[in-house]
């Protein structure tokens, strides 16, 4: 079953909802999408509810209110694993890695489920990431905050997800490897990959975004393309100073 034509390939739409069965709401009608090509960004103060956004997505979280849809499908009731099957990849922002195992074992974890030959799969991550080829056989927690985060987002693509789901994925690297990791990012993007990323540098995170919103309160404060926010008077103000 496929979407129709305006429907976004991946939306969270209208999420309402917290931690556990009575816990407060975190989430306020809150939407976020993204379309294959596109790289959409998701900014806001800290505790705005951005990480429960992304869990509400990947099915980490029972909604009150509010649905998502992947390629035209409800998948609200899915969980985690299941999205997984269905195309989802996410890395979170913590715990995103097994330190203990090697760079490869990372990635071979990562394509669980499959039952096909994903040695190509893994060729095309060592291709856009050659530093874990040359630390392939080393415990992933040797790497550097850069490395171990290539690493995450490997173990995600080794799935070949329809759509990337990124939870901070330049947290506490230098401005630098931050660059680097956000060019990688872009890479995958323009293969169609559809990138629905967390970003707490919201000046660059802007920058290269097709699509962002800025959560506050975990509610939809500013949407529109990168472009837009930056421009935005009152999104510089609060959110980028001025
Ligand atoms: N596992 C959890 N259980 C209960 N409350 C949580 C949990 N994780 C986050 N929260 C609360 O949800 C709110 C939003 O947190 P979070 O989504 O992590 O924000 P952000 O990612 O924007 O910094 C915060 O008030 C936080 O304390
Ligand atoms: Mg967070």
């Amino acid at each position: 079953m496929s979407g129709s034509n305006n429907a976004p390939f991946l939306i969270g739409e209208h999420m309402t909802g917290g931690y556990g069965k009575s816990g407060p709401d975190i989430l306020h009608d809150c939407t976020i999408a993204v379309d294959p090509g596109e790289i959409a960004v998701i900014v806001g103060p800290n505790g705005a509810g951005k990480s429960t956004a992304m869990k509400a997505v990947f099915g980490m979280l029972d909604l009150r209110k509010g649905m998502v849809r992947l390629d035209g499908e409800d998948i609200t009731r899915l969980s985690p694993q299941e999205r997984v099957a269905k195309g989802m990849g996410f890395v979170p922002q913590t715990s995103n890695i097994f330190t203990s195992m090697t760079v490869e074992e990372n990635l071979e974890m990562g394509a669980f489920i499959r039952r096909d030959d994903f040695s190509d799969t893994m060729a095309q991550v060592y291709d856009l990431f050659p530093i874990l080829k040359d630390k392939r056989r080393q415990p992933a927690g040797e790497l550097s905050g850069g490395q171990r985060q290539q690493v995450a987002v490997g173990r995600a693509l080794m799935t070949q997800p329809k759509v990337l789901m990124l939870d901070e994925p330049t947290a506490g690297v230098s401005p630098i490897v931050m660059d680097e990791l956000f060019d990688r990012i872009i890479e995958v993007a323009r293969t169609g990959l559809p990138v629905l990323m967390v970003e707490q540098n919201a000046r660059q995170a802007l920058e290269i975004a097709d699509k962002a919103y800025v959560l506050v309160q975990g509610a939809n404060a500013h949407t529109g393309t990168g472009k837009d926010l930056l421009a935005d008077e009152n999104v510089r103000k609060s959110f980028l100073g001025g």
